[in-house]
């Protein structure tokens, strides 16, 4: 039997009105585009959960996939299919095929903001879809955060402590209680790859870390 969806914003979610004014705006703008929030990506039964920050305006806003079409997701994307958690093509669209394994990709913001800046206020008000994420993964077992913003949301929407779990590149976070671990990685922005805070084979060794310790490809 299918596992039953999380609880997801609709398509014209009212939580966040600059989000929505931005929508809006966009839907005017990119009358092709997706212009709605992006529902998560990949099976329910994964055992590991991939947290974005929020949908890139031309890139998952436009295709309607987390990280398709953004930056981003020209490193995410690749190092999944090396490390064995996505099968097929990235085509930098959301019909390119392409299909995770193990694997479930999610942000913490699920609307576009305006500069790639979610406020507080929004990404407490994603949260709870962030909770229900969690929640709808029988199977979870690591939980790898993209950046400080995902990182803190995931810390909260588990009901940890920022102060006993504090973000840094390459940290495991053992949950033991609830069988659980979570990474973290710098983003994989444009930002952070053009300036080598983020270089591909930092990336690939918190993929490896996990692959190890997942044991399951
Ligand atoms: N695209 C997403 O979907 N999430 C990010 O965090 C960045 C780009």
């Amino acid at each position: 039997m299918p596992l039953p969806s999380p609880r997801r914003p609709e398509e014209n979610c009212p939580l966040c009105p600059r989000l929505a004014d931005f929508r809006v705006a966009n839907r005017r703008a990119l009358p092709d585009g997706h212009n709605a929030p992006v529902a998560s990506f990949g099976p329910l039964d994964a055992a590991l959960l991939i947290v974005g920050l929020a949908p890139g305006l031309h890139g998952a806003n436009f295709t309607g996939r987390p990280f398709t079409g953004d930056w981003a997701g020209d490193m995410l994307y690749p190092a999944l299919l090396r490390f064995g958690f996505a099968l097929g093509n990235y085509g930098e669209r959301a019909d390119d095929g392409l299909q995770l394994r193990k694997c479930r990709i999610t942000n913490a913001v699920r609307c576009v903001p305006p500069q790639n800046k979610p406020s507080p206020a929004e990404i407490a008000a994603c949260r709870d879809y962030l909770v229900a994420e969690i929640a709808a993964m029988p199977d979870l077992r690591a939980i790898l955060c993209l950046g400080r913003i995902a990182h803190d949301s995931t810390v909260r929407a588990l009901g940890e402590k920022l102060s006993t779990r504090p973000f840094g590149h390459g940290a495991a976070h053992r949950l033991s209680e609830r069988g659980l671990t979570l990474y973290d990685s710098y983003h994989c922005s444009r930002y952070n790859t053009n300036t080598g805070v983020l270089t591909p084979p930092m990336f690939d060794a918190v993929f490896d870390a996990i692959k190890n310790d997942l044991s399951i490809i």
